[in-house]
Order: structure tokens, then sequence, then C-alpha cells
């Protein structure tokens, strides 16, 4: 249940979209260091037009006293960022911003994996050619093979996310068609574990896109979202504990549940099948290759300053690349690179986000290329068709 405290608000939040008045500010301002002056603005005015922007109501007097306070701690914490010298990537006002990073953690993103061993598997995918053939940029936006923005809410489903975005551009490629696949199956329905590596899949508190794939190859398919939409995002569902949870790996699940919004898979139905899957490259010369090649790349990181990402790219200094922080799971769908406003040349990665379009660069946002920056690298997977 605690979970899901915050959903009622955060729906609330999603509803409302942008002001229009913040949207022409935001856009005109990502990218531009010089002019961050709405975080110079005073906070209270601030914190106002944040309420206004994102529909915020908060219980008490006291309430929003805490929350204001917490939102002034993020917009100084974003203003210092900002102000680091050389770095890419800008900070402000996001719908996270009255929430603490521990809150963010827990609310949005996975528990730490540090006892995790996450296996590989080797050689499922085989690179054509050699890996300096891969052009200097790329982007599978333009080429259909990335389906529309989620949002997963305050629930830990970014696995799912992350595995079922991997899985719509294998069906984009394979197939020729561009359909959202139902991300609210893998949770309702894959409780996989390897209990000898102590990596499970969660539903609401985590999970490896690796496992979501073996889930969809013996289940024997995936459905469309159409068919078996994301019910999570405003609580107009209560899945039980999926088959096969494993409550050392996972604790308990959710307290409270409805038998009705469980698992119900209908084989009938399924949009797409898979065969294997397979792990990537480490190297990150060999990864740009290798997506190239073969689509969007799940990929997980440690996400955890991302809550007050604005636009430009995440380089090293803002998170850890240790295999055992990672905490988020996404996908990979590009890769180039820019000059940056102090002359430096900066590749990056295009990275597809579940926290809404009215996140970061239309809700995408863009790592470092070539440090293994936020461990971009540790456990790039794809599924095979
Ligand atoms: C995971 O567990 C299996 C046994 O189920 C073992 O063979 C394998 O080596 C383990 N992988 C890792 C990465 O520890
Ligand atoms: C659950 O996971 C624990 C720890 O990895 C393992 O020892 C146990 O055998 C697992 N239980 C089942 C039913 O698989
Ligand atoms: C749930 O949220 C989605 C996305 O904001 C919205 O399109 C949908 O209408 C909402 N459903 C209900 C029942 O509120």
């Amino acid at each position: 249940m605690k979970m899901r405290s915050s959903f009622v608000v955060l729906a609330a939040v999603l509803v409302l979209a942008f002001a229009a008045s913040s949207e022409a500010v935001r856009t005109k301002r990502v990218h531009s260091k010089q002019s961050l002056d709405l975080l110079d603005a005073n906070p209270s005015l601030l914190f106002d037009r944040f309420e206004r922007d994102h529909g915020k109501s908060y219980g008490t007097v006291e309430e929003r006293a805490r929350r204001f306070d917490i939102f002034r701690s993020n917009v100084e914490k974003a203003r210092a960022l900002n102000a680091r010298s050389g770095s890419s990537a800008t900070f402000g006002v996001t719908k996270f911003m009255d929430w603490t990073e521990q809150e963010f953690s827990e609310k949005v993103l996975m528990r730490k994996q540090h006892g995790a061993q996450v296996p590989r598997r080797e050689g499922g995918f085989k690179l054509r050619g050699a890996i300096e053939d891969a052009p200097s940029s790329w982007d599978w936006r333009d080429h259909g093979a990335v389906t529309s923005v989620k949002n997963q809410g305050t629930v830990g489903t970014c696995w799912a996310f992350s595995a079922v975005g991997n899985i719509e551009g294998q069906l984009a490629l394979v197939d020729g068609t561009l359909e959202s696949l139902s991300v609210e199956q893998v949770t309702d329905c894959d409780g996989g574990s390897f209990p000898n590596n102590r990596t499970g899949d969660c539903q609401v508190f985590g999970g490896w896109p690796f496992l979501a794939y073996e889930y969809v190859i013996n289940a024997g398919g995936i459905e469309l979202d159409d068919d078996y939409p994301y019910c999570m995002l405003n609580e107009t569902c209560w899945p039980c504990a999926p088959p096969g949870w494993n409550t050392t790996i996972c604790g308990p699940p959710q307290p409270y549940c409805k038998k009705e919004d469980s698992c119900h898979f209908d084989k009938t139905k399924v949009a797409a099948k898979l065969a294997s899957w397979a792990s990537l490259s480490q190297n990150e010369e060999e990864l740009k290759a290798q997506l190239h090649q073969n689509g969007p790349v799940s990929i997980a990181i440690d996400a955890t300053s991302l809550y007050i990402y604005w636009g430009g790219v995440v380089e090293g200094h803002l998170c850890s690349s240790d295999p055992g922080d990672v905490d988020h799971a996404v996908l990979l769908v590009g890769y180039g690179s820019e000059t940056n406003i102090f002359g430096k040349e900066v590749p990056y990665w295009i990275v597809k986000n579940s926290w809404g379009a009215d996140w970061g660069e239309k809700g995408y946002f863009r790592l470092y290329r070539g440090k293994n920056t936020c461990g971009v690298a540790n456990y790039a997977t794809t599924s095979i068709m």
C-alpha cells in the first residue's frame, strides 16, 4: 500500500499537462545554462507555479510547508548541479520536485541490486561486418522501431517497460509492425526468478529484463497493450503477486490485491513471440554497432539523479557505474554527439524512459557515451524473435 499512496497525487499531475507558458519556457531553456533564471526566482513563487502546473494539493498547511522545504532544497541542488562547470546536463523543476531523493527512489526506482548476480548469455547475437561500419549517429525513432513514451506511475515496473520496449523494436524490425505491447501482462504474470543468482521479477518492486524475456518465451508470447492495457498508473487495478513469486528475493507482496485484476493472459491474443535472448557487449563501441544492427537495447542503470533532470547529456559525476548500484531499467534507442556550450565534443546515447512525455527531453534523456556512464553497458540485453 505504501507504494501506492502517492498515486492519487501523481495521477492528478499527469492529467494536468504542463501549462503552456511553462512548456514554452522549458523548451527554450533546455541546453542554455546561462538563462536558468527560473531557478533564481523567488522559491515561494516557483512553488506556487509548481503546484499549479502539476495540480498538486496538500492535505494540511503543515504538509504543504514540509513539501515546500523539500522543493526548495531540490531547487538548491539543481542550481548547484547547473553551476558545475563543464557539465552538459541541465537540472530544474520537474514533477518529482516535492519529493526527497529517498522518496523518489522508493516510489519510482528499484532497490539497489547489490546481491544480484545477473547471468550473461553470450554468443546469441553475432554482429555482421565490422564495429567501425556503424554510422556516427543513429536514432531508431526515425526508423519506426520505437513506440510512444509511457508512464509507469509510482510503482517500480521499469524493468517490464524496458524489456517490452526492446520486444517492440524486434517486432518492428522482424515483422514491420510498430505496436505497443502489454507491460501489464508481464508485471501481472511474470514472477520468474533465478534463485541461485538472487535475481527475481517482483512486480511493483523491481525486476530484470532478461527474466521478462524468459517469461515471454515460456508463456508463448505477449499481447498488445490495447488488449491488456497498463492500469497501475491511476489505481484502476490491484493485481496480486504473479505466479512463482519468491518472498526471499522479492519480500512480501503488496498487502492488498484483487483476484480479478491479476494475470489474465489470453494466448489467442498473442501479438509477438520470442525465441531467445542475448547479452550484448559491455564495450560501448561494439554496443553502438549492435544497436544500429539489431534495434533498441534494454539496459539497466543508476538513475538516482534523474529526478531533477531537464535535458542535455548526463555525465559520470552524477551517478555510479558500479553494477551493484543499478536501480532503473530503460531503453537505448540511438546515439550521436554534439558540441556543448563549452566547445567540448560530447558523445551520447539517446535513452527512452518510462516517466511520461512531460519529463526530460519529451520523455527521453541522454547519457555520456564511452565511459560506462551510470553503468549504461553493464546489463545490455536484447530479446530474439
Ligand atoms: C546463476 O545460477 C546458475 C545455477 O542456477 C549458475 O549455473 C550460474 O553460474 C549463476 N550465474 C551467475 C552469474 O552467478
Ligand atoms: C527463493 O529464493 C531463495 C534465495 O535465492 C532460494 O534459496 C529459494 O530456494 C527460493 N525459493 C523457491 C521456492 O524457489
Ligand atoms: C488513466 O490515465 C491515463 C493516462 O493519463 C488516461 O488516459 C486514462 O483516461 C486514465 N483512466 C482513468 C480511468 O482515469
